[in-house]
């Protein structure tokens, strides 16, 4: 059973849908505070729980992080932030060949340049017991077709370990999680072939589901991960592991 998360305020971005809005509703479920923050304006399409509360905040502006990290100073007083959960993202599906540099600029600001502002923005607010969760994908342990989605996974492994070094003598703890192919807006519109393919190649034979990697992220948070940092988690159902070698198995298996 995942620890309680009490009186913590936690920071989630992309929150206003899939798995952002998941792990927002797990972490209120569990006592956690949550400032929920997305870069859409929209109303919420379910009613949120009490403990949280609804921001726009762009990941890729400076001013939206400076203004977020003054009124949590305000809010917090000594207390320490408990947890930035960098989930915004974004992806665009053209090949190496194919992409285009406003593009590449876009997807590299949401997913790479985003999490580090929120870091520098946010770290100061932070302490020991707080933590950092980056969402990283299946792409950046591999080599995904969309170029600038994964090159983007792949630098914010990196973010990931560097931040992990930098804040460890706080008592600050960074990790990243690598969820596989789950439904929400962002694989709405995926190639009919890649979803079969990434079945086909998953040895659990399923889909993840957002509740799945809201569940590593609660537990990360907790004081039950204490000694956790610096490490990747992938939650795909064993997809990155195998590295495509479930395609060689099952031919032998068949004879
Ligand atoms: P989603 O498209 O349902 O949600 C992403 C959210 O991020 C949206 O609410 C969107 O408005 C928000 N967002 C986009 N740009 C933003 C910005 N500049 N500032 C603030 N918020 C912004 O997608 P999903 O699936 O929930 O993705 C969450 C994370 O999981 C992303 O980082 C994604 O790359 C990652 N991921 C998703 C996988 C999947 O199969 N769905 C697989 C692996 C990783």
């Amino acid at each position: 059973m995942t620890p309680r998360l009490d009186g913590h305020t936690v920071v989630i971005t992309g929150a206003a849908g899939g798995q952002g809005a998941c792990e927002a509703e797990l972490l209120a479920k569990l006592g956690a505070q949550v400032i929920a923050v997305d870069v859409t304006t929209a109303e919420p399409q379910t009613e949120l729980h009490p403990n949280i509360r609804f921001s726009v905040l762009d990941v890729t502006c400076e001013e939206d992080w400076a203004r977020l990290r003054a009124q949590l100073s305000a809010v917090l007083k000594h207390e320490p932030l408990r947890a930035l959960i960098n989930n915004a993202g974004i992806t665009h599906r053209a090949r190496l060949g194919e992409i285009e540099r406003a593009d590449w600029d876009r997807v590299l600001g949401v997913n790479l340049t985003g999490p580090m502002l929120g870091i520098q923005a946010l770290a100061p607010l932070m302490g020991e017991g707080s933590s950092i969760i980056n969402v990283g994908s299946a792409a950046g342990l591999t080599a995904h077709y969309p170029v600038a989605y994964t090159a983007s996974k792949w630098g914010l492994r990196g973010l990931t370990h560097v931040a992990a070094t930098e804040y460890g003598p706080r008592g600050i703890r960074v990790n990243i999680v690598h969820p596989g192919f789950i439904e929400t807006t962002m694989t709405a519109n995926a190639p009919s072939a890649m979803r079969a393919a990434q079945l086909a190649l998953t040895p659990m034979e399923r889909m993840g589901e957002s509740e799945h990697v809201a569940q590593t992220v609660a537990f990360l948070v907790s004081d039950a991960a204490g000694y956790i940092s610096g490490a990747e988690i992938p939650v795909d159902g064993a997809f990155t592991s195998s590295a495509g070698v479930k395609y060689m198995s099952d031919r032998i298996r068949q004879g």
